[in-house]
């Protein structure tokens, strides 16, 4: 079997409701989809993956109401970001709903939410009377696909329909925010437990944007347990060996044949992408992941990426090129 690529709605609301799964374009990248509330779906998406059940899914809707079904509640700072940031590259960890599958969460008390912007993918949604459980449409711990030829090159021989939406407009993953209980001082047993905003994974919403609505953000510490996000050192990673730093020492460190990622200088190398003349962090991020590929394809003995400047988007890309570059 191998997959269809197309655009017809009807096939794809088809398919899902019959239990099967369909990868969809999202703003951010491909996601390889099944029916939120069916655990014999979702769990053919850890099977299409090769992805470890420790790993829980992200659930996407097309509206804040269609979250009822999904979540027990959503505290007032995740309304505000939810009114701020959907539909859009913003995923919100909040407490589960029993109706979601434990598969889905692996187990979690709590579910990852998302409204993704994508006319083609909210079309579908409103289409079916059930949430779709979607990760990333690339096997697990390779680089996500942000067109549907990257979809149909690694998982076209497991699904069976690939809705094409065209390339993905912001090409990285979603930003992830979860709330965290503050640890209670000595001093204040009697104050009720409070909680606060954990950045899971910097993505297509800038820190700084969220910031701008609910204040601080608390970067999250490390656990013992890869409890969360593509959390785990190695991950996004080609199978080429990776190295971030000064592209110049790297060049002089690692003889033979470098495909260098740069974000705007042209430097002298056996190849060399430039993501973005203009220095234009957005466009870098649209083209992070297709020049991985790319280049992962090509002759290369190695990837030698640049550090891009940590704000806006850049703190994604410098996060997906650290954990390409992490040993496995
Ligand atoms: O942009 C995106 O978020 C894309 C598109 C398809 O929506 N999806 C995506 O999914 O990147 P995935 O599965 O590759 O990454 C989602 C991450 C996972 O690493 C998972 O650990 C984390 O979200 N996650 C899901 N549920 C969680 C929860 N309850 N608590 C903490 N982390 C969670
Ligand atoms: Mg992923």
């Amino acid at each position: 079997m191998a997959a269809v690529i197309g655009t017809d709605l009807d096939e794809a609301a088809r398919l899902l409701s019959a239990g099967e799964l369909v990868a969809i374009p999202t703003e951010t990248v491909y996601g390889l989809a099944a029916n939120a509330f069916d655990e014999a779906a979702v769990l053919k998406v850890f099977e299409a993956k090769q992805r470890p059940a420790f790993d829980p899914l992200i659930v996407h809707v097309h509206s804040i109401e269609q979250l009822a079904g999904a979540v027990r509640e959503v505290p007032p700072e995740a309304e505000a970001l939810m009114k701020a940031f959907w539909p859009g590259p913003l995923t919100l960890v909040l407490p589960k709903h029993p109706r979601i599958p434990d598969l889905v969460t692996s187990g979690l008390d709590t579910v990852a939410v998302r409204m993704p912007a994508h006319p083609l993918t909210l079309e579908l949604l409103r289409a079916l009377p059930f949430p779709l459980a979607a990760p990333s449409a690339n096997p697990f711990g390779y680089v996500s696909p942000t067109n549907a030829q990257h979809v149909a090159d690694q998982l076209g021989e497991r699904i069976p329909y690939i809705l094409d939406g065209g390339p993905c407009a912001v090409g990285v993953e979603s930003t992830i925010l979860g709330l965290e209980p503050d640890l209670i001082p000595h001093t204040s047993h009697f104050k009720p437990p409070t909680s606060s905003w954990v950045l899971y994974r910097a993505g297509g919403v800038p820190v700084e944007a969220i910031e701008n609505v609910i204040g601080t953000v608390r970067p999250q510490v490390k656990h013992v347990l890869p409890v969360a996000p593509g959390m785990l050192e190695s991950h996004y990673a080609p199978r080429k060996p990776v190295f971030i730093g000064d592209i110049r020492a790297l060049l002089k460190q690692h003889p033979g044949r470098a495909a260098v990622i740069s974000f705007s200088t042209k430097h002298e190398a056996w190849r060399c992408e430039v993501l973005s003349p203009s220095r234009d962090l957005n466009e870098a991020a649209r083209h992070l992941f297709a020049t991985l590929r790319a280049l992962d394809a090509s002759e290369a003995d190695m990837i030698l990426a640049e550090v891009f400047p940590d704000e806006g988007l850049g703190r994604a890309i410098n996060d997906r090129l650290r954990r390409a570059a992490a040993k496995r």
